[in-house]
């Protein structure tokens, strides 16, 4: 079971490892439903049917809450995708509607799929080309929050320090959420997780195994995997949450699912922490 959580700068709780859905398709249901088994609390989603089956989340979800899973228990976070991310022969909102719209659509169909008044967190999928437009997604955004629909809010694939700053400093409801690819031409957002820090923004990465075969394979990882009697996946995500990411994990391996949420189980120390770092420096 997933105890372990940290708190948002919103004060929304979430647990230190969140179970991603995208790319499961029509075994979306089983392999949400085998995660809640295993003990994962946090679900991480989208209204983009081009990666992810939303249905598929909720049914897994109402089954787990007519067996006795409060929704409390659950931190769920699904994503708003502007147009660009969408198929076009499968947009789940009027692609011809006002942006505002199209946000509120969106959302709207997203609590129909997963059967819940309330999301957790509300995800930005990418920022919008025209800044303008970014803010007009993210009032509409604000407004689902300040009317009770979602709990908080995120924003996603945003690399850009001066971007993320600037959404941050305009808008009235702060990002709490910062979800991005963790890999090595982004120089690991090193300062744009110095900033969330700073402003209790949850940094959450994905692509965190499959983007770092390099660092999974060194021989620091290595000998810490030998030491600690873990395997190098659970080394990185072990010093990814101690250093305050939730990484994602979309694994369809019951094993892996075990392996994943058993970090918790063992503690880096100081120094093995500050040798995984060097190599992401
Ligand atoms: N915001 C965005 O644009 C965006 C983009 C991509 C992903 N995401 C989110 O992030 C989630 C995770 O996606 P991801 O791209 O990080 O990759 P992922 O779907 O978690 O894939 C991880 C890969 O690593 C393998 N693996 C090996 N050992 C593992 C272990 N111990 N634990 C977990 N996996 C292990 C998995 O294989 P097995 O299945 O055999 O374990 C799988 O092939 C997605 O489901 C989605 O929710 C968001």
């Amino acid at each position: 079971m997933q105890d372990d959580v940290v708190i948002s700068s919103a004060g929304v709780a979430m647990p230190r490892l969140i179970y991603g859905t995208a790319w499961k398709k029509e075994r979306t249901a089983e392999w949400v439903a085998l995660a809640l088994a295993q003990g994962f609390r946090g679900i991480d989603t989208a209204c983009q049917p081009k990666h992810y089956y939303e249905p598929g989340v909720g049914e897994a979800l109402h089954a787990a809450f007519e067996l006795g899973l409060g929704r409390e228990q659950i931190y769920l976070q699904t994503k708003f995708t502007p147009l660009s991310g969408q198929d076009p022969l499968q947009v789940p909102y009027d692609p011809r509607a006002a942006l505002d719209r199209q946000v509120s659509q969106s959302f709207q169909k997203s609590r129909d799929n997963l059967r819940t008044d309330y999301l957790d967190g509300l995800v930005l999928h990418s920022p919008l080309a025209d800044k303008q437009e970014l803010m007009t997604v993210w009032r509409a955004m604000e407004h689902i929050v300040l009317s009770g629909g979602a709990r908080q809010l995120g924003i996603s694939n945003c690399y850009d320090p001066a971007l993320f700053k600037s959404l941050y400093e305009t808008a009235t409801v702060k990002p709490a959420v910062l979800q991005n690819r963790f890999y090595a031409d982004s120089h690991y957002d090193t300062e744009l997780r110095k900033f969330c820090r700073a402003h209790g923004v949850i940094y959450q990465s994905f692509w965190t195994l499959t983007a770092n075969p390099g660092i999974l394979a060194n021989a620091v990882i290595a000998a810490l995997a030998d030491r600690y009697r873990r395997t190098p996946a659970q080394i990185l995500f072990r010093y990814l949450t101690q250093v305050g990411v939730v990484p994602l994990t979309g694994t369809t391996s019951a094993q892996h699912m075990r392996e994943d949420l058993a970090i918790f189980e063992f503690e880096l120390t100081q120094d093995d922490c500050a040798g995984v770092e060097r190599l992401l420096g």
